[in-house]
């Protein structure tokens, strides 16, 4: 009786290997990731190790520029927006007014950023048949095998994102694009304090 269950899945084993193996004789060409929409807006589940988040993402490539909005399991609510210039803002709009602002090499992520990323075959992933691939060791990314949406990805790290929602058109009203003022009074202060620095050694 014992036997059966290990035969089964020997049976199963060899299913799949011959599904592999049929396929990888088939002209089919290997699956390439479907490039991002130029516009969309996604909630994502984010998991790192444990750490839990809500990220509401508005990729908006025409407008050079992309929006995550993250909530933090029972904790504060954090904008990082960042313009395809390199400068990225990280504020928060509650009573903190905290701002950090920063210049990166790069802009935002291409549309076509997942290019020559390698095909690692399929795999369900939160219950769906996913296409896998991986790229320069720092992303897995999978999606949907039958309508191409991105349903899971995973960073190096381990930060995990599940693919709640993917409104593929939808823009975030220009309004809401702007980083609040005391992200640019900081600045002020800044180059006010060079200036004074500057006056000081001077003097
Ligand atoms: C988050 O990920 C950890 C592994 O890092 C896992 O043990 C845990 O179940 C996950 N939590 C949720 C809510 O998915
Ligand atoms: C980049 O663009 C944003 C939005 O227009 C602007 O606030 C920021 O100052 C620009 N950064 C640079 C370095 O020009």
């Amino acid at each position: 009786m014992a036997a059966k269950p290990i035969i089964a899945a020997h049976l199963i084993n060899l299913l799949t290997y011959c599904v592999c193996s049929s396929k990888s004789y088939s002209t089919e060409p290997v699956p390439t990731p479907t490039p991002w929409p130029h516009q969309f807006h996604s909630i994502l589940f984010m998991n790192y190790s444990g750490s839990l988040q809500i990220i509401d993402l508005w990729y908006d490539w025409p407008n050079g520029r992309n929006f995550n909005i993250i909530q933090n399991q029972l904790g504060n609510l954090l904008y990082d927006l960042e313009w395809n210039n390199g400068t990225s803002f990280l504020y928060t709009l509650d009573s903190s007014k905290e701002c950090k602002t920063s210049q990166l090499e790069v802009g935002i992520l291409r549309p076509n950023w997942l290019d020559g990323a390698n095909y690692l075959g399929q795999k369900y992933v939160d219950g769906f048949l996913c296409n896998v691939w991986e790229k320069v060791d720092f992303i897995w990314y999978y999606e949907d095998v039958v309508n191409k949406r991105p349903v899971h990805w995973v960073f190096y790290t381990g930060r995990a994102a599940h693919v709640m929602t993917f409104e593929v058109g939808a823009v975030l009203e220009d309004a809401k694009w702007q980083a609040p003022i005391y992200c640019f009074e900081k600045k002020e202060e800044e180059k006010n304090n060079k200036l004074q620095s500057l006056i000081v050694s001077d003097s």
